[in-house]
């Protein structure tokens, strides 16, 4: 099931390059502590879940499909009929009290932005200006579907390294942190060290390591870069993988595997 979010450094297209990873046994709870689009989460469809995030917004927008889908839909048909420019702008610099309200507001940027970016200004707003989709409401949509998923799953607003610490024995973590590495010049990445910093990636590798000995199934998604697989390469094992390719432990063109899949206990 595709999710109801498209999110940056979203993992849709792992499952296709790597469908063995859905297929790995576990008897515990499947957590998900960098949820944004939820796509994993919603291939696996997990009897039971946590899954967090520490955007404030996206929690509250999970938390309101789960248990009041019809209300946002609701909502989210009057941003469908009344969306122009202006009104994306009257929308964008809103701010709402009421969750359903957040939840909507919430979707509809995430809809009608430039490139479904999430990006905010210093003081914490949401600046994405408007992107050329129009379509609010979509043919494919399954509220119905994404709601049901959600019944058995404990969302939670915070930080990854509670979560990470939750797990025991049997659980699998799936861990989609933003993308940084030691020393780099990729833009990209760069914009992501302001809000995942270098520290934050060495904290999520002791976590990690921490779950490792408990018992824990581990799947972890980073850059293919050196600084990445240092902080791995002792207990994990670690494999370069391209979105248009799949999973390859020998790469013969090194460039082409842009992403690293590192795995333990299973
Ligand atoms: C690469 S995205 C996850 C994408 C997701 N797997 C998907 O398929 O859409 C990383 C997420 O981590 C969240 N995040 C950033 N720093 C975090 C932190 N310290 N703790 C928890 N979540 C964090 C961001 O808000 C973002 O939603």
């Amino acid at each position: 099931m595709n999710p109801f979010l498209a999110w940056t450094g979203g993992k849709r297209w792992l499952v296709k390059v790597a469908p063995e990873l859905l297929d790995i046994p576990f008897h515990g709870r499947y957590i998900e502590p960098f949820l944004g689009g939820g796509s994993f989460f919603y291939s696996i469809k997990p009897a039971y879940s946590i899954l967090g995030d520490s955007n404030r917004d996206l929690i509250i927008t999970y938390n309101a499909i789960k248990n009041y889908h019809k209300e946002v839909v609701r909502l989210l048909k009057f941003h469908h009929n009344n969306h122009s420019k202006s009104y994306y702008y009257l929308v964008r610099d809103q701010i709402f009290k009421d969750d359903l309200e957040i939840a909507a507001q919430f979707i509809y940027l995430n809809r009608t932005c430039f490139n479904s970016i999430y990006r905010v200004n210093l003081k914490g707003k949401f600046n994405v200006p408007i992107g050329t989709k129009n379509k609010v409401i979509q043919d494919n949509d399954k509220w119905d579907e994404w709601s049901k998923a959600l019944q058995s799953s404990k969302l939670v607003w915070g930080d990854f390294e509670q979560l990470v610490d939750e797990s025991t024995d049997g659980d699998l973590l799936f861990l989609d942190p933003p993308y940084t590495v030691r020393h780099n010049n990729n833009g990209f990445i760069k914009y992501n060290e302001i809000l995942f910093s270098w520290a934050d990636q060495e904290r999520l590798a002791k976590a990690a390591n921490r779950a490792r000995k408990r018992g824990v199934k581990i799947i972890i998604t980073n850059a293919n870069h050196e600084s990445i697989r240092e902080l791995y390469c002792n207990d994990f094992s670690v494999k370069e993988i391209s979105r248009y390719s799949s999973i390859a432990a020998n790469s013969v063109n090194r460039n082409r595997y842009e992403e690293l899949i590192i795995t333990c206990n299973i």
